[in-house]
């Protein structure tokens, strides 16, 4: 069980000061032109007519690694801890350093220094080589030398938003990674949403600690939308987020034309190796994204918590399962998702985000895909009269959700405008729709086995009632959830993860019934489909996780026959889009906590290909 011992506090404590010390040593005298700093610069002409240098160099480009928006206005302590550095320097640092040499010795010291701190001793992250996995992935050395050989860039994204508990150990999973894959291969950018818990300090720390390692990055701070919190709209919030977090992404392409392979979302606490594993996964399957999955403690169990953007295949709502739970009551309630999952094989889903994601920005983010939400919400605090919103009125869910439908509607337009070129075809018309996506190369192989075996049209799956059945065990959880809803903890945000907004089954939160829907005229599955899935190896915890237990219900005790299963990274067979989903809307404003409803959604990807695209 991991616990705040007080060894680690003080642990926590000295690094903080080391990173303030380090801060404090780093930080360049005030100059006016710091605002400008933070600014990746474009390639001049000359590099533009010679060969333009494109590498994440730190030391040849300083403007890699910068700072935006840090609240440097002095505090009360900011005398005492400028004394404190400088006696520091001038007592314990300044003597040794005699010349040339020793200066280098003295670098060498404090990147040593980093290393034990980092080496993830007494931190979630040190347990992570430990645990069990499926196929011995942990056990086996060199698992990743293909994927670290291949040298590509990687983005991770980080979003904070008052969880500082969690940032330290996302530092040292980041420096596992620049270890692994090389400091000058990954880009690293924070987003500080207006916290006021103690982020601001511990991005000093990792500021200092990124620095040092030469991994660029760009920190930046930034107010709430909103200046009353309970007047924010969240899904708004955390579109707006995202796409800042993604803004040096976009900047390093257009002024450097610097491309990223994978974009990688940190969020909660994920092992290096799990993400290693999901970025390998999504190569194999050059997915658009693969998410991890999201586990919550409750009184001694864990359960699946990313209930509010997560969707199977046939979208419905995953469960609220425990980690323990049997076959029948697993996250997943389609069926090809439930049998996946028990192999712990990735599985293809509607729409996830559960914890740390890897995203394609070849699929996405370059293809000028952004994050959005929707936009007629209802604001509290204009006291304005409610427009009656029609039944199929676009879902005001998360932004996850209409990204998810974005990389869906995507895919599909990109198949179509890949035919049309290869065809030389001008202009296409809307009904030629059905024949272009059956030339669709890339087409799923579902769908052509069902086309070759002579269906004409293709048929649009009965869907089953909404399946409500749940195992006994999974009630009792349910009830635990609800239980655990009403007592209303202050920290329940830290340690539920990103489900903590989803709904009780007393408050519609399981039952859903059936759209108002007819039948697609065009079906789906005509379209070539997004590839979005869930690597259920990839477990995202909190703090108060006990990690080995939460592995060994999830994985057993280790298989390695398994080992030999073929292609158990590759999907061969891809679904289209559910004709309906789930949509658990936020209708008003008041933050994070409004209160959710829910309704079922047809989804028409030929409906939205005739809207301009976005
Ligand atoms: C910020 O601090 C106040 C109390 O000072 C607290 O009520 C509020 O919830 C905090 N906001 C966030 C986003 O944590
Ligand atoms: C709601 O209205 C208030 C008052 O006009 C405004 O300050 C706030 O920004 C609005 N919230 C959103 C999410 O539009």
């Amino acid at each position: 069980m991991f616990t705040f011992r007080r060894r680690t506090l003080s642990r926590l404590i000295f690094i903080t000061f080391f990173g303030l010390f380090l801060r404090w040593l780093l930080s360049p005298p005030p100059t006016h032109s710091k605002s400008q700093s933070h600014q990746i610069v474009e390639h001049n002409f000359i590099e533009r007519a010679t060969r333009p240098d494109k590498s994440l160099n730190v030391k040849r480009h300083p403007f890699l690694q910068s700072r935006m928006g840090r609240d440097e206005r002095d505090d009360m302590f900011s005398a005492l801890i400028q004394d404190g550095a400088r006696d520091y320097w001038e007592r314990f640092q300044l003597p040794y350093i005699i010349n040339k040499d020793t200066a280098s010795t003295d670098a060498q010291h404090v990147l040593t220094a980093i290393d034990q701190l980092l080496s993830l001793n007494g931190w979630v992250a040190a347990l992570c080589p430990t645990l069990t996995r499926p196929f011995g992935q942990n056990k086996r050395e060199g698992a990743y030398d293909d994927l670290i050989r291949e040298n590509h860039l990687y983005y991770i994204a980080i979003v904070i938003h008052s969880a500082d508990h969690f940032l330290v150990d996302q530092l040292a999973v980041i420096v596992q990674m620049a270890k692994r894959l090389g400091t000058d291969n990954l880009f690293v950018s924070m987003l500080d949403y207006d916290s006021n818990d103690s982020t601001e300090t511990l991005t000093d720390l990792c500021e200092a600690v990124l620095t040092l390692l030469g991994v660029p990055f760009r920190i930046r701070r930034v107010p709430g939308m909103t200046q009353d919190p309970s007047a924010a709209y969240y899904p708004l919030e955390e579109a707006h987020m995202r796409n800042l977090a993604l803004e040096p992404l976009q900047e390093l392409q257009l002024k450097r034309n610097i491309k990223f392979a994978r974009v990688i979302w940190l969020k909660g606490f994920t092992c290096p190796n799990d993400i290693l594993e999901t970025i390998k996964i999504s190569f194999a399957n050059e997915a658009a994204m693969v998410c991890g999955m999201d586990w919550a403690e409750h009184n001694g169990f864990f359960i699946f918590s990313d209930r509010w953007r997560t969707r199977d295949i046939e979208g419905d709502q995953f469960r609220q399962s425990k980690s323990s739970s049997k076959p029948d009551a697993v996250p997943p309630r389609d069926k090809q998702g439930a049998i996946r999952y028990a192999q712990h094989l990735p599985f293809q889903v509607f729409c996830c985000e559960s914890g740390t994601h890897v995203v394609d920005p070849s699929q996405s983010y370059y293809k000028g895909v952004s994050y959005r939400s929707g936009t007629d919400y209802q604001n509290l605090s204009r006291s304005e009269s409610v427009g009656l919103r029609e039944p199929d009125a676009p879902c005001l869910d998360s932004s996850q959700a209409w990204f998810c439908r974005d990389l869906w509607v995507r895919s599909a337009r990109d198949a179509m405008n890949e035919v049309d070129l290869a065809n030389g075809a001008a202009a296409m018309r809307k009904r030629d729709v059905i024949e272009v996506a059956a030339r669709d190369p890339m087409m799923d192989g579902a769908l052509k086995a069902r086309r070759d075996a002579g269906a004409a049209a293709v048929p649009v799956k009965p869907r089953d009632a909404v399946k409500v059945q749940v195992g006994s065990g999974e009630e009792e959880v349910n009830d635990d959830a609800t239980d655990r809803r009403k007592k209303g903890k202050a920290d329940e945000d830290a340690n539920a993860g990103s489900d903590y907004d989803a709904m009780s089954v007393e408050d519609g939160g399981e039952i859903v019934p059936p759209p108002e829907v007819g039948r697609l005229s065009i079906p789906n599955s005509v379209f070539r489909p997004a590839r979005i899935l869930v690597n259920p190896r990839c477990p995202t915890t909190y703090a108060g996780v006990s990690h080995t237990q939460l592995a060994r219900d999830l994985f057993g005790e280790g298989d390695d026959d398994a080992l030999h299963i073929v292609g158990k990274y590759v999907l061969e067979d891809w679904e289209g889009a559910p004709e309906s989903f789930v949509c658990q809307e936020q209708r008003q404003t008041g933050g994070r906590k409004a209160t959710k409803t829910q309704r079922r959604l047809g989804f028409s990807i030929h409906d939205e290909l005739q809207r301009p695209p976005v």
